[in-house]
């Protein structure tokens, strides 16, 4: 699904594609795409935005479960941490991810996620002094 409707704009690797320092197309997974405080983490929210959007110019290609298959897909990948973590992933999740989310959990037998995660807000080349 991800390989023949997304990877054309977002990259094979789901880092989207950077023109002049900008995200022209976003990353979905990765140190640079939304964090694991954002809505696009829900993958109820996520299968939603996809299906009435995604892939961008031509919306509703996709039958719903296949929209719901590749909202899971893009969410099963770390991204930069919660913004309102503080230390403790288990905590986090106890606290502020009762939903369709895999922050916390082990997906595919990889290390939980939040516990790898990026940075949040990353410092972008141009914001360097
Ligand atoms: C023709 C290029 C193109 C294709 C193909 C495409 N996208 Fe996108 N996608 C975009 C662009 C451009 C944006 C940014 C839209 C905006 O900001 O309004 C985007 C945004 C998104 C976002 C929101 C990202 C964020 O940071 O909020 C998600 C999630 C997403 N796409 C998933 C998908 C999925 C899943 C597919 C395959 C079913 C797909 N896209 C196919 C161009 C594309």
């Amino acid at each position: 699904m991800y390989k023949a409707h997304c990877q054309v704009c977002h990259g094979e690797d789901g880092q989207g594609q950077m023109i002049a320092g900008i995200a022209a197309l976003p990353p979905l997974w990765g140190p640079q795409s939304f964090n694991w405080g954002a809505g696009m983490h829900r993958v109820n929210t996520a299968t939603d935005f996809i299906y009435e959007n995604m892939p961008l110019g031509k919306s509703i290609q996709l039958t719903v479960q296949q929209a719901w298959d590749v909202a899971a897909y893009i969410n099963s990948f770390e991204r930069p941490q919660d913004p309102r973590f503080k230390g403790d992933v288990s905590e986090t999740k106890e606290t502020y991810h009762q939903h369709q989310g895999y922050y916390g959990q082990s997906v595919t037998g990889n290390p939980i996620l939040g516990s790898e995660s990026y940075p949040v807000f990353p410092l972008k080349k141009s914001d360097k002094q």
